[in-house]
């Protein structure tokens, strides 16, 4: 494109960035990597802040990367540049390609200079500048920084920055961003009622890094002193009147701090560390170099209006975004294919923080149950995608359950592997050989194998085979010999554009107990099953031997067992380990489930025997209890069977509820009357007893005792903090009591006006199990509080809605239609986030011929819609494939 045809034109520049993303950039593969042309070692840069027009300065200092004539090409979209200077003289040799400004340049290092506007208070997509609740902030990963300025918005490229904000101090009394404060001051004479405020960041950082925040925001400050004797000013910015909400984000950050030192021997490194929350996010939240900004619901607790659940999710993305500051700020990604890198071994990290304040075990449950609620069937459908991904569209679309969760699980069998002290040596050697870097999966991988020895060759399978291996196990006895023998068969099912598959290294933690006796049959054992298949002989076994095997879900596969009921039973009430406790359990109730939607009518003696003694097991932490005897989600039976009857599960699974509930009644009475109350106290002890309390109502409800709705009224009336209330409120929702209406007509009035609390009463109803949810759904869209704006808002009901397999999945095909509107609706505001709410609709291969044709059609009514955006093209294009 010529250049001239551009400059000054703003009509050309406008439509050139409305056109269609999609047909504009083709797909990015991972073996198309380059290093970066030019480097920038310094940025500076000044924005004269204001909500409609923003101007950004940028002084670029850059250097040529080797020898080559290749121009500097800076990305840019959504603006145009109002002046290019080179050295200082304005130049006009550059010209626009896409979202790119090639200014062509002569010598190996030169000062580029560029000047944009940019309007932070029309920008609904919420990346890049944007304006949230009056103030202004940013959202720069993964291709955010563009949208504020001229830069190479990629990660390898690291630079030191200096920022100068100036804004009106009235609205924007504080301002800050990365790094270190320099200094701050009134703007002299004609521009009064300005002020200005420089910062320094002296690590280098790739762009995705960079934030500002101006706006009129109090603090709640702390300090940490580091164990080098380094104090740092803590600071959490949050708007007046959500200050006595910060106390427990900032002890978080605290403990998080202490445990990065403890556990990893990381110290942080600036002088200040901020945290700002915002209403309006895409995400959790954003790991900014030393100015972290989150979504105001990882930050905002009060008994009064926060979960015992909200509070632990507090805390792990408190400590999450701090574990980034080395893995990811110190030691960031070369390219957005090796994002896993950062997330994976952050989410690793933060799980081990969590695990560490309170029951490992229920964490680690918790944790298994998000993975198969969210990776496992991205991995089983048309979106399934490896670790380290070959190609995509749009690198946002690529923020998900596998790179974060299932890249999680990748690090943590690495640890089991290496063992405790291997692995640290692995992650001294990482933080220490490419700190300051941006680094690969392949370096990581490299560290842990230099520091402890061991070859991990085809265990980097895992980073490139994308699909949920499954292990077929059994295991034989033949008394005579004293000999038990184990077959292990492992097959990764064939995913989109992988039909076929290698073996894996899969580390299975494998113990015998003893069926008679109960005692177990030696130690636990660590089996690295490399093969395709394998057998492993134990000797001196004269006691029928029963196998508990992947404990502590050592590694992330699916177990196909032949145990049966009796001996899954069996290890529900004696394994040692309480996850593959358990896990005995859940297998158990899912055989049954699955058993009971094809056959029509279940058998529910095992499952209700294993429930009461769990219940009756008083040596039990209640929490552990509380998760054991949960059944299945309807969407989790769905995901066992080829061809999903939501109706049918939901038969099942409510016919299996109400028998556990009607036969164990008075265990569920006991348990819910024997729970201690109290007044509210945050701690394990008493989040396990609430969470025993709420499910054993659950059951109460179940069982459809004539009392039921007047104890969760009164649970919900009389309780002091939001774990019971919503407890008492989730039950109510799922019924047709009268007191039903009552409830969520006080939770609304009490809570008017507080967002993420309404986000509960908009999310509880769109989760309910009652037969008209659909309808409710549809209607809770018209109220006035709903709106698509708001990414958490949306979230609570769309996203919830697409969550609720039977609702969702109503044979009419309704649901696949609001969704599809929905999100058509939500893709001109906020791409991101209506690409997120997409896969429910690709589910279709696993319905029937008639469920199945009506997703088709709205997936291809959204690929239809002018003007849709990259993000929702590429899950929607994918998603019919
Ligand atoms: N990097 C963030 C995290 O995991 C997530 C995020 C991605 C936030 C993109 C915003 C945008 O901590
Ligand atoms: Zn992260």
């Amino acid at each position: 494109m010529a250049a001239c045809s551009y400059k000054g034109t703003m009509l050309d520049v406008s439509q050139a960035i409305a056109a269609p993303a999609h047909d504009t950039v083709g797909p990015i593969s991972r073996h198309d990597y380059r290093p970066p042309a030019w480097l920038v070692p310094d940025t500076r840069l000044v924005f004269a802040l204001d909500a409609a027009a923003t101007r950004v300065t940028a002084t670029l200092s850059v250097t040529r990367n080797g020898e080559h004539g290749e121009p500097l090409r800076l990305h840019g979209a959504g603006q145009e540049p109002l002046a290019v200077r080179v050295d200082g003289v304005a130049v006009n040799d550059w010209r626009i390609e896409g979202e790119q400004l090639v200014v062509p340049l002569t010598g190996a290092t030169h000062s580029v200079e560029t000047e944009v506007v940019i309007a932070p208070e029309r920008n609904t997509q919420l990346m890049g500048l944007y304006a949230s609740g009056g103030n202004l902030c940013t959202q720069c990963e993964a291709e955010g920084f563009r949208r504020i300025t001229y830069f190479p918005d990629r990660p390898d490229v690291l630079s030191r920055y200096r920022v100068r904000l100036e804004a009106d101090k009235v609205r924007y009394p504080v301002l800050l961003a990365n790094g270190d404060p320099v200094d701050a001051g009134d703007m002299p004479g004609e521009s009064g009622g300005r002020h200005w405020a420089e910062w320094d960041d002296p690590f280098p950082k790739p762009s995705y890094l960079f934030a500002l925040v101006a706006g009129d925001l109090a603090v709640n400050r702390g300090t940490f002193t580091t164990a080098s004797g380094r104090t740092v000013a803590l600071g959490i910015w949050v708007r007046a009147t959500d200050i006595e909400k910060t106390h427990h984000a900032l002890h978080a950050l605290k403990l998080s701090m202490a445990w990065d030192e403890r556990v990893y021997g990381r110290e942080y490194d600036l002088d200040v560390f901020n945290v700002v929350a915002v209403d309006d996010f895409n995400f959790g939240a954003m790991e900014n170099k030393g100015l972290n900004i989150f979504n105001s619901r990882y930050i905002l607790a009060d008994p009064d209006t926060a979960t015992d659940y909200d509070y632990d999710g507090i805390a792990a993305v408190v400590a999450h975004e701090y574990f980034h500051n080395w893995s990811g700020n110190r030691i960031t990604c070369r390219d957005w294919f090796q994002l896993s890198l950062k997330e994976g071994f952050t989410v690793y990290r933060d799980q081990g923080f969590s695990a560490d304040q309170g029951s490992a075990a229920v964490k680690r449950i918790e944790d298994v149950r998000g993975l198969r609620a969210a990776q496992f069937p991205e991995d089983a459908g048309p979106l399934a995608h490896p670790v380290r991904p070959e190609s995509y569209l749009e690198i946002s679309n690529f923020y998900t359950a596998t790179i974060y969760n299932k890249g999680a699980e990748l690090i943590r069998m690495i640890a089991t592997i290496l063992g405790p002290q291997g692995f640290r040596a692995g992650t001294d050697l990482y933080f220490d050989r490419f700190d300051g870097t941006a680094a690969t999966c392949e370096d990581f991988v490299a560290c842990m194998e230099d520091a402890s020895g061991r070859d991990l060759a085809q265990f980097r399978l895992w980073y490139s085979q994308a699909g949920t291996p499954r292990v077929a196990a059994s295991l034989a006895h033949e008394a005579g010999e004293g000999r038990a023998t184990l077959r292990l068969a492992q097959h990764v099912p064939g995913t989109p554009g992988q039909p076929d598959k290698q073996p894996m290294v899969l580390p299975l933690k494998i113990k015998l107990f003893g069926g008679e006796t109960g005692r177990a049959l030696g130690e636990e054992q660590l089996v690295l099953l490399d093969q395709a298949a394998s057998t492993i002989v134990f000797d001196g076994i004269t006691e029928r031997p029963v196998l508990s095997i992947n404990r502590g879900f050592s590694a992330p596969v699916i177990i196909e067992s032949d145990r049966s009921a009796a001996e899954l039973g069996f290890l529900s009430a004696h394994d040692d380990d309480p996850f593959a406790r358990y896990e005995a359990m859940q297998q158990l109730m899912l055989d049954t489930l699955v058993a009971a939607v094809i056959e029509g009518d279940g058998d529910h003696a095992a499952v209700v025997t294993a429930v009461a003694n769990t219940l009756a097991d008083r040596a039990l932490d209640p929490a552990f209890v509380a998760e054991a005897v949960l059944l299945p989600s309807e969407s989790f039976v769905g995901d066992q069977l080829a061809l999903v009857d939501p109706d049918a599960i939901h038969r099942a699974r409510e016919a299996l509820r109400r028998d556990l509930g009607m036969r164990l009644a008075d265990q569920w009475r006991d348990a819910y009357e024997q729970a201690p109350t109290g007044p509210y106290v945050y701690s394990p002890a008493a989040k396990g007893h609430r969470r025993l309390r709420s499910v054993a109502l659950s059951y109460i409800a179940a069982s459809g005792a004539a009392d039921a709705a007047t104890i969760a009224f009164r649970q919900f009336e009389a309780a002091d903090n939001m774990t019971d209330r919503q407890g008492a409120l989730n039950t109510l929702a799922n019924g047709y009591a009268d007191e039903r209406e009552a409830a969520l007509d006080i939770f609304y009035n009490r809570y008017a006006g507080n967002g993420l609390v309404i986000d509960k009463w908009f999310q509880t109803q769109a989760l309910s199990s009652r037969d008209d949810t659909g309808r409710l759904v549809a209607e809770l869209a018209r109220h006035p509080d709903f709106t698509l704006a708001n990414p958490n808002r949306a979230r609570s009901l769309i996203g919830a809605y697409g969550a609720n397999q039977r609702a969702f999945n109503a044979a009419d095909g309704s649901g696949y239609r609001f969704l599809a509107d929905q999100l058509i609706a939500l893709d001109k505001l906020n791409p991101q986030t209506a690409a997120k709410l997409l896969p429910p609709l690709g589910r279709w291969r696993r319905f029937d011929e008639k469920r199945s044709a009506l997703m088709r059609a709205e997936l291809q009514r959204i690929v239809a819609t002018p003007g849709l955006s990259r993000d929702l093209f590429e899950q929607a294009s994918k998603s019919l494939a």
